[in-house]
């Protein structure tokens, strides 16, 4: 056969051979058979010396261009094979980002945090301010100015930490109160809750911690008085322990309020029957409150002729552990994540 023919039916099997393959692997072996030592047309150029020599140079470059022309073919066919991989690896990695995302393990909003933002919710709803004070206080502040000088016997009351003479770790949240009406400067009306860490020198039992939280509330007004003092508490016992709770006033005494009463609010066990949860009493104390101390009003830039004020005092461990049954309160500080987790709250950390 003459040689152009039999290039040309060379190329035509390559084509065939190509069209064939559908890996870039398979096409190292159609290269070897095509241009390898061995391949046909490798033979072809062996066979140029039996030729006359003035054909050579016209028969070698016919070669060489066939072989230029095969191993074009068999790159664009690699270019081809590569491309249609790179295609087939998008679509099957192709992400949709209208899809889901995985299910985020999220925390839990400690149940102390809870009941503290739920009170700043419902007092921030009736128009009070939160502040916030710093855990070490100075005793004027501390006790002086809420009308416990020095040794007096209520600070026994509040066996405090002392860092030196005259700095302490708040044993109430109540300085934040004489901070406020300070920073007020005796003139504008008081209306504040203050959340926050406090500390006294108590050994840790099941129902004592060196460290809790309170919220403090304070009012102070031209003319604030007992009812509203009872009316604000009643809506915080309903608010946190369900509508058809009913508070009690009980007598107290507290240096800083004039009167002065603990506050009770009738037992959820047995709606106020009597049970061994309120002892047989039908109410649980939950808090202490009164009408401001005119002392302090004094001590703070109020004239008391003026103004009158109340404020509360609320322990938040005690509020958690009636609202959810808890028998220790060493179990809030622990951080036994099946403690924690009981109190996750639907849609998220808060
Ligand atoms: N500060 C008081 C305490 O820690 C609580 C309290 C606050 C009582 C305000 C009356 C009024 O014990």
């Amino acid at each position: 056969m003459e040689v152009k023919k039999q290039l040309e039916a060379l190329e035509k099997t390559l084509i065939g051979k190509l069209a064939d393959v559908s890996k870039p692997e398979g096409l190292n072996d159609v290269k070897a058979e095509f241009l390898g030592k061995k391949a046909v047309l490798s033979r072809l150029m062996g066979a140029m010396k039996d030729l006359p020599s003035e054909e050579r140079p016209a028969f070698g470059e016919r070669i060489n261009q066939t072989k230029r022309r095969f191993a074009a073919l068999i790159d664009e066919k690699r270019a081809e094979l590569d491309a249609a991989r790179i295609e087939a690896k998008l679509l099957e990695e192709r992400i949709d980002v209208t899809l889901p995302g995985p299910d985020l393990a999220s925390g839990t909003r400690h149940v102390l945090n809870q009941i503290v933002e739920d009170i700043e919710d419902l007092f921030m709803g009736m128009g009070y301010v939160v502040k916030e004070g710093p855990e070490v206080e100075c005793d004027d502040y501390n006790f002086e100015r809420l009308n416990i000088p020095k040794h007096h016997p209520a600070r026994d009351m509040q066996d405090t930490f002392f860092i030196d003479k005259e700095r302490l770790l708040r044993t109430h949240t109540s300085p934040v109160q004489v901070r406020t009406m300070l920073e007020y400067g005796g003139e504008k009306p008081v209306k504040i809750i203050c959340p926050g860490k406090t500390y006294r020198r108590d050994d840790d039992d099941p129902t004592h911690s060196h460290q809790f939280m309170q919220v403090e509330g304070l009012v102070v007004d031209e003319d604030t008085t007992m009812a509203d003092l009872k009316g604000t508490l009643e809506t915080v016992a309903k608010a946190m322990f369900g509508a058809n709770r009913r508070i009690r006033l009980r007598p107290s005494y507290f240096p800083f309020t004039e009167p002065s009463v603990e506050v009770d609010v009738s037992c959820a066990a047995c709606a106020g029957d009597g049970c061994p949860m309120c002892k047989h009493t039908g109410y649980i104390e939950i808090l202490g409150a009164g009408m401001v101390h005119n002392n302090v009003l004094s001590a703070c830039g109020y004239d008391p002729k003026r103004y009158q004020g109340f404020a509360f005092g609320i322990g938040i461990e005690r509020l958690a552990m009636l609202k959810y049954g808890i028998a220790d309160i060493r179990d809030f500080y622990t951080n036994d994540l099946r403690f924690n987790k009981q109190f996750k709250r639907p849609g998220g950390a808060r």
